[in-house]
């Protein structure tokens, strides 16, 4: 698959003042860039500056100093209207404590971001909303609420809302964090799917040895700084058994496909995208396995 950069941080230093004499390196000229297709794990022990990091990367915080672009686009000194706008359309949250919208149900979250961007009609936003819950294994409660949702199901709608816009890349924060086992394990399989499977990129942060195993890559923080990468995929073969379905998982985005050709085509725009994609997936199920 193609691995343009979506993600470097070139000189990155956070700097948080306690007071004006006090303050706190939270990171520290950072260089770091992440490819398209990949997992990029970040692991370090409390405080070393993982989250710090995740912000940065989602445009939900500024560097003190340095650069960040996604996609090509330098967003250092972008303006709030400007960066919520390329937050919606390009890239996907997955938070510790899910971060859904108590008053929408589970199909209306993952709704939501499609209506934001005025790109969908609110029938197409519905059918994919469905699709992508239906992906993610909790299409059977699609009108709960999120206290209606055990913790497992709630990030799993989590991550349907972030593939809502098709994201350049996913920035998962402790995504297991407030989980259980079995939970996570569904989780992790998700993830490794949708990567394996649909090419989505990842970046997580985790202090979980078996979330990181899951990465092609891990970054290691420690004080703010970038201690050593290495390659993880000795450990990953390990872990190669799935637990999710891959045809169910597949199924449902060869029907995700099909809207978005529908809908792409309606606004008159390219759809070669969702070609490449389709004839990607239809090797995948002639039977090869990647
Ligand atoms: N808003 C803030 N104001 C002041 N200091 C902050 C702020 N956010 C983070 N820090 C400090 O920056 C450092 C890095 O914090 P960060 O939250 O990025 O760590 P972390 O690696 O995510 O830790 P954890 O594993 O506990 O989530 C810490 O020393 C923290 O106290
Ligand atoms: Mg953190």
């Amino acid at each position: 698959m193609e691995n343009r950069e979506v993600v470097r941080l070139v000189g990155v230093s956070k700097r948080y003042y306690l007071s004006s004499s006090v303050y706190v390196d939270a990171l520290i000229d950072i260089n770091l860039g992440v490819r398209s297709g990949e997992i990029a794990i970040v692991m370090g022990p409390s405080g070393s500056g993982k989250t710090t990091l995740m912000n940065i990367m989602g445009t939900l915080d500024k560097p003190t100093s340095g650069r960040v672009i996604i996609d090509g686009v330098d967003v250092t000194d972008a303006d709030e209207d400007y960066l919520s706008r390329f937050r919606l359309e390009r890239l996907g949250f997955v938070f510790q404590q899910y971060n859904l919208i108590s008053q929408l149900t589970a199909l209306e979250n993952v709704m939501l971001p499609m209506l934001l961007t005025g790109r969908y009609t609110k029938d197409e936003a519905r059918e994919k909303a469905r699709l992508l819950l239906d992906l993610v294994g909790v299409a059977d409660f699609m009108n709960n609420r999120p206290n209606q949702l055990s913790g497992g199901q709630q990030q799993r709608v989590a991550i349907a809302r972030a593939l809502a816009n098709d994201p350049s890349f996913i920035i998962m924060d402790e995504p297991t964090g407030s989980i259980d086992l079995a939970s996570s394990y569904l989780i992790l399989d998700l993830v490794r799917l949708l990567n394996r499977a649909l090419g989505v990129t990842f970046v997580i942060a985790t202090h979980n040895m078996e979330v990181a195993s899951i990465g092609s890559r891990i970054i290691y923080l420690r004080g703010g700084r970038i201690v050593e990468e290495s390659d993880l995929k000795r450990i990953r073969e390990e872990f190669s058994k799935l637990r999710v379905d891959p045809a169910v998982v597949i199924k449902s985005y060869a029907r995700i496909l099909d809207l978005e050709e529908r809908r792409l085509r309606r606004l008159g725009l390219d759809v070669s995208e969702v070609e490449r994609r389709r004839a990607f997936i239809d090797e995948i199920l002639k039977g090869g396995s990647e």
